[in-house]
């Protein structure tokens, strides 16, 4: 009890600090399409609050359903979470074993997969409005303001539209992998050095200490943008620790059981960046040098 307790003071404190830290060192969110809320900026706004970390996040309350590592995070999660991945495909070259979808990539399909309502939100703003199921797939009520703009990508019950490019669905064989090994594995806990089974990509680099992975972002290094030292930073394409104990696949898993890094939304996009598509590289009229232009986020981790 007394451990619970510690542990969501601890959880208050850093969110209280990231906010403080995300409004001095970029615009950031509030002008992006992920400020939902009455202040915002994009279409999809609805008039019942004007937060904007409370569609994602909550200091108390948090989802912590099925075991999945979701931040803080105050909406329900998708249910049932059966999605279809890419490796269904059976293309001849993938080399990857596939997780099940997990990790943060299930914090954006609570949203972008098209199965409930973007207001869908555990702890809703106010004194006394905790409900563990955020409304069901249909969120919060129309009755308590939480009505959409018409004309926006959602409708009514603030659900994404089928068939916009945003609605990515359950099938996710249309979309690049995530949920899998980086590299097609090899560079596990006690193997950090690899090398990788599939050396058609870059080297991943190590945090010092922790089991944690990322694929240095040397295009923004280059152009003084991103930190040059060996540190995650928020424009590095982060690889998500899992562990491979009882993961199965027709490709094998060479360090069975150990923690080892994977590609999730998160390696390509962060959701708080005012970049295009938040993506983790930046325009110049972003404040970055640099734009995708040669595809630089696809060569980040592709030697091709
Ligand atoms: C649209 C959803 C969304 C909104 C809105 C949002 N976040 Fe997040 N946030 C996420 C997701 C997803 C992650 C996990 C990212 C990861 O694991 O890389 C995250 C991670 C974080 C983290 C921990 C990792 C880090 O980047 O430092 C902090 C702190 C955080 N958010 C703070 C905030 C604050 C403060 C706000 C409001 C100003 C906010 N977030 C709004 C989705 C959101
Ligand atoms: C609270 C719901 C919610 C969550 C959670 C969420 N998003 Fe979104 N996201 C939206 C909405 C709404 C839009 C705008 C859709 C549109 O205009 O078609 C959007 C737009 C986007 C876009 C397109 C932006 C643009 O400029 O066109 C990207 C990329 C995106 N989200 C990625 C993510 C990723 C990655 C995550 C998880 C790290 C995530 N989102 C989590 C609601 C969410
Ligand atoms: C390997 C990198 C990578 C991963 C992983 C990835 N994305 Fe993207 N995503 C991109 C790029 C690059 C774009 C920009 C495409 C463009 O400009 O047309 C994009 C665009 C988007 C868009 C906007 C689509 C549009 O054309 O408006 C959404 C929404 C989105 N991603 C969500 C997600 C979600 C959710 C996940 C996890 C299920 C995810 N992405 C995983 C690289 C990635
Ligand atoms: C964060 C690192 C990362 C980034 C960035 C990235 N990819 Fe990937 N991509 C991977 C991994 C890992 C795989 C799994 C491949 C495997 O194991 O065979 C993959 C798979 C693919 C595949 C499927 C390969 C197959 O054998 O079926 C294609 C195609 C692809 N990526 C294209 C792209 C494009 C285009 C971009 C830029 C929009 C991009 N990737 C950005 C890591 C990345």
């Amino acid at each position: 009890m007394k451990q619970k307790f510690l542990k969501s003071v601890v959880a208050t404190a850093v969110l209280g600090a990231a906010m403080f830290a995300a409004g001095g060192a970029f615009a950031g969110i509030a002008n992006t399409k992920h400020n939902l809320g009455a202040e915002g900026t994009g279409t999809n706004m609805t008039a019942a609050t004007g937060e904007i970390c409370v569609f994602c996040h909550t200091p108390h309350g948090a989802d912590t359903g099925e075991g999945v590592a979701v931040p803080l995070w105050n909406k329900s999660l998708s249910d049932p979470l059966v999605y279809t991945t890419y490796d269904d495909l059976g293309t001849s070259t993938y080399d990857a074993a596939q997780a099940t979808v997990g990790s943060v990539t299930l914090a954006c399909l609570t949203c972008h997969d098209g199965t409930q309502a973007i207001d869908n939100i555990i702890n809703a703003p106010g004194s006394g409005m905790y409900d563990s199921t955020g409304g069901g797939t249909g969120g919060r009520t129309e009755a308590d303001g939480w009505t959409w703009n018409s004309g926006g990508p959602v409708d009514a019950t603030g659900t994404l539209l089928s068939g916009v490019i945003t609605n990515l669905g359950t099938d996710l064989t249309n979309d690049h992998p995530v949920s899998m090994q980086y590299g097609g594995g090899g560079i596990s806990a006690s193997n950090s050095a690899g090398p990788m089974r599939d050396s058609d990509f870059k080297m991943p680099k190590q945090v010092t200490g922790i089991n944690r992975w990322y694929v240095d972002n040397d295009f923004m290094e280059a152009n003084g943008t991103g930190s040059t030292t060996d540190v995650l930073d928020v424009w590095d394409f982060k690889l998500y620790t899992r562990n491979t104990s009882g993961l199965t696949s027709e490709n094998g898993v060479a360090f069975a059981g150990e923690d080892e890094p994977f590609v999730e939304c998160g390696s390509c996009h962060d959701p708080h960046l005012e970049t295009t598509t938040f993506l983790r590289i930046s325009t110049a009229a972003q404040g970055g040098n640099m734009s995708n232009a040669g595809s630089q986020i696809c060569l980040a981790c592709h030697t091709k």
